[in-house]
């Protein structure tokens, strides 16, 4: 019995990495499984009462310093991350597993007045705590909550600012998932990699003039990425001849939650024209290479496979592939087309988005491209007219041949009557 009780009530154990900017987290249960996993960054900007009765605002990051003293993970059902910092201060959030889904249900933010670092001249010295209901809902069990946009919690006092926010509760086997569940404000666009930010808490006291007002958190959503060049690669067997492979295209690549554009700029080619297969190698100036093969079966060709290696903006390498597509298929002799924005799913992790796309991987004679066939989005809806109006010409015979038919029988009962 007592032993199922303590079973039951895990004692969670907080391991935190300092990070550059914004805290990492992980907390275990007492069996040292992994149970909740967060990383995090956010500002508070909080209101109090100074000592000559004015009104003060203290403007602070969550730093890295954190202990996760009080987290908690009970079997599936509920669990709570706490981050404690600073001169008694904490950070909460507890989470709801139902079933398929699990949200967060509050924040609460406990602040200790009585720490002058942070809040010089307050008038008290009392702890303070505000709850705050957060909009972390419906996010899918094993999968990660992302939101990479800022998000305002507002409270009386209070106002906390979250952006970057990876956070996984009711972590199963142990690892994080590699699924997300993405924020709205997130899509349809990711924003570029966060911004590095001085992350401990001020040691000298902010000179906080208690009558200027504090500019509030913004919220502006992350930029979009503007759309990517588009590179014009022909890929040529020696100086001599001319080219054997030609592709233009603007690329962007989603990896995991960050969007990339391929700088064409000052990429290099080169490659090589088979008779049944082709290849181009880009590698930009972004250290990102790219490999495409394209092969020719039965008279058509396709993007057979691509493979992508490069690093995110935090420095992390990855390499993804796929050798089993059937992308881009046309005659060959000809050169397929797309010049609307097309995105494919390479691989789990891996989406990639062409512009103003054309490609002709065999046959290319005198350096050109030869005629094209265009994806099905670019052909509008254009080719309905000439369709309408046989349909309707279609429409005219038969109503003539129908009249003519009544008139037939009319006349022919006109006859008999007579
Ligand atoms: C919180 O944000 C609101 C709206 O931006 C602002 O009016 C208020 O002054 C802020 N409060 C604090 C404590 O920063
Ligand atoms: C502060 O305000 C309270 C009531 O609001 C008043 O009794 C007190 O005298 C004020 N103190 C100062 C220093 O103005
Ligand atoms: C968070 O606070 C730091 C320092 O107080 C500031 O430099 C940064 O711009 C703030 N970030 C956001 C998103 O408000
Ligand atoms: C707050 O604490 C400091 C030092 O502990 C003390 O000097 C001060 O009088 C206290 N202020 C109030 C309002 O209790
Ligand atoms: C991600 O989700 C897909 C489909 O829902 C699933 O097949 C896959 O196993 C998941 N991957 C991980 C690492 O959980
Ligand atoms: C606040 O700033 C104004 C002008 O910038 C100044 O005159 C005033 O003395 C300052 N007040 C405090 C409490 O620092
Ligand atoms: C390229 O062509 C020129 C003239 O046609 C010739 O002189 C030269 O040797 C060729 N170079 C190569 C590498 O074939
Ligand atoms: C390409 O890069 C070079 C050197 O970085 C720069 O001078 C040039 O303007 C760039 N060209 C374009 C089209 O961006
Ligand atoms: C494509 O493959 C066919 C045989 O499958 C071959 O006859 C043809 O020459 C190839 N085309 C090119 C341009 O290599
Ligand atoms: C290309 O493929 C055809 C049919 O699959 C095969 O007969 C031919 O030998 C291949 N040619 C080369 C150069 O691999
Ligand atoms: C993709 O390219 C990288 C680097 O060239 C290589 O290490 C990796 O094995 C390739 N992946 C596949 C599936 O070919
Ligand atoms: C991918 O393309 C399809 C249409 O081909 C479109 O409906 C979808 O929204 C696109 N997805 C993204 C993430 O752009």
């Amino acid at each position: 019995m007592f032993r199922y009780a303590a079973f039951v009530s895990l004692l969670a154990v907080g391991i935190v990495f300092q990070l550059s900017h914004g805290v990492e987290v992980n907390v275990r249960d007492k069996d040292e499984n992994l149970c909740l996993y967060a990383k995090l960054m956010v500002n508070f900007s909080v209101s109090y009462e100074a000592a000559d009765n004015k009104s003060a605002t203290a403007e602070f990051e969550l730093p890295a310093d954190v202990t996760t003293v009080g987290s908690t993970c009970e079997l599936n059902t509920s669990s709570t991350l706490k981050l404690n910092f600073g001169n008694g201060h904490s950070w909460s959030v507890n989470f709801t597993n139902a079933g398929k889904v699990y949200q967060a249900d509050t924040v609460t933010f406990s602040y200790n007045l009585g720490d002058k670092t942070t809040f010089p001249n307050a008038a008290s010295n009392e702890s303070k705590t505000v709850a705050v209901k957060p909009k972390i809902t419906d996010v899918a069990v094993d999968t990660c909550y992302s939101c990479q946009s800022k998000d305002t919690l507002e409270s009386d006092l209070v106002n906390q600012t979250l952006w970057n926010v990876l956070i996984q509760a009711f972590v199963s086997n142990n690892s994080t998932s590699e699924n997300y569940t993405t924020c709205a404000a997130d899509t349809p666009t990711t924003p570029v990699a966060p911004t590095t930010h001085p992350t401990s808490l001020p040691t000298t006291a902010p000179v906080t003039n208690a009558t200027t007002p504090t500019a509030p958190p913004t919220t502006t959503p992350t930029p979009t990425l503007p759309p990517p060049t588009t590179g014009k690669y022909s890929f040529k067997p020696d100086e001599n001849t001319t080219a054997c492979l030609m592709a233009n295209f603007g690329l962007r690549i989603s990896y995991k939650q960050e969007e990339m554009n391929f700088d064409p700029n000052g990429t290099s080619v080169s490659g090589s024209c088979g008779v049944n297969s082709s290849e181009l190698v880009l590698v930009s100036t972004q250290q990102m290479t790219i490999k495409l093969t394209f092969t020719n079966d039965t008279k058509k060709f396709r993007l057979h496979a691509l493979n992508i290696t490069g690093k995110t903006s935090a420095g992390v390498a990855f390499s993804e592939a796929n050798t089993n597509l059937s992308m881009w298929q046309a005659a060959v002799g000809s050169s397929y087309m797309c010049n609307k924005e097309q995105n494919y799913t390479i691989t789990n992790q891996l989406t990639i988005y062409t512009f103003a796309l054309q490609v002709q991987p065999f046959g290319v004679k005198k350096g050109a491209f030869s005629t094209a066939e265009e994806c099905f989005l670019d052909s509008d809806l254009s080719f309905l007219v000439p369709i309408a109006v046989g349909v309707a010409l279609s429409f005219l015979i038969i109503l003539v041949l129908i009249s003519y038919l009544i008139g037939r029988r009319k006349s022919r009962t006109g006859y008999q009557s007579v």
